[in-house]
């Protein structure tokens, strides 16, 4: 496996495939962190307007820091998980006390702000300040069970940390936001759940399921 092939056949193919999405239109890590909280239990295409108008309406930190939490709220509806917006706004006031408005640039700090978990820190870290963090979510462990053939259960706490280490290993020091959003980029578009397009994929060369012909088996995940 050769970590630098996998590395620039995924950055080459994130930076000419892309989906045109509003959060990355810039790398305010604002708008990072806003996009990341809507994306973790909503889908994409229902994300989009909600973000948009989420952006008008509380363009900065101070923005929504000032904001009543009933507008926040507001701005929410349909999109479900309130609890969601509760604690950005509660996290953002943080950040403007603690921090004058800007995002840390420290994983560590990100790391304890309310309602931001291990994936939301390293999609931070890694998309709006270029740190070489992982970001692993689901989708992430699906392409890299593939990638390695690894058939630990993804439904497992304990398994989110060892694609985490993987993550550490193989990521581009050069151009961490555009390996961690190639990964998400890849499962959302080619390593998909059902019917993966292996025969388009960019790492196909790097896939050990490919290889073996067992994409269709991988990741496994219990029910728990
Ligand atoms: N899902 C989670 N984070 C995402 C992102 N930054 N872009 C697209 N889909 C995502």
């Amino acid at each position: 496996f050769s970590i630098e092939g996998f590395q620039t056949d995924l950055i080459s193919w994130f930076e000419n495939e892309q989906r045109i999405l509003p959060w990355r239109e810039n790398k305010d890590p604002y708008r990072v962190w806003v996009s990341e909280i809507m994306l973790q239990q909503t889908k994409v295409d229902t994300v989009i307007p909600y973000y948009n108008r989420f952006m008008e309406l509380f363009p900065t930190t101070k923005h929504l820091a000032e904001a009543e939490e009933e507008r926040v709220l507001k701005a929410w509806e349909g999109l479900g998980y309130y609890s969601r917006a509760r604690n950005l706004q509660a996290a953002v006031r943080e950040v403007v006390e603690r921090y004058g408005g800007t995002v840390p640039n420290d994983p560590e700090k990100i790391a304890n702000l309310k309602g931001v978990g291990p994936y939301t820190t390293g999609a931070i870290s890694s998309i709006a300040y270029d740190l070489p963090e992982p970001a692993v979510d689901g989708n992430v462990m699906r392409v890299l069970s593939r990638v390695f053939f690894i058939t630990e259960d993804i439904a497992k706490q304990k398994t989110r940390k060892l694609f985490e280490e993987i993550v550490r290993t193989i990521i581009s020091k050069d151009n961490p936001s555009a390996f961690n959003q190639g990964l998400m980029e890849l499962g959302a578009l080619i390593c998909t759940p059902k019917s993966p397009s292996c025969l388009l994929c960019p790492v196909q060369e790097h896939c050990k399921a490919f290889a073996e012909g067992v994409e269709d088996e991988l990741p496994i995940k219990s029910k728990k």
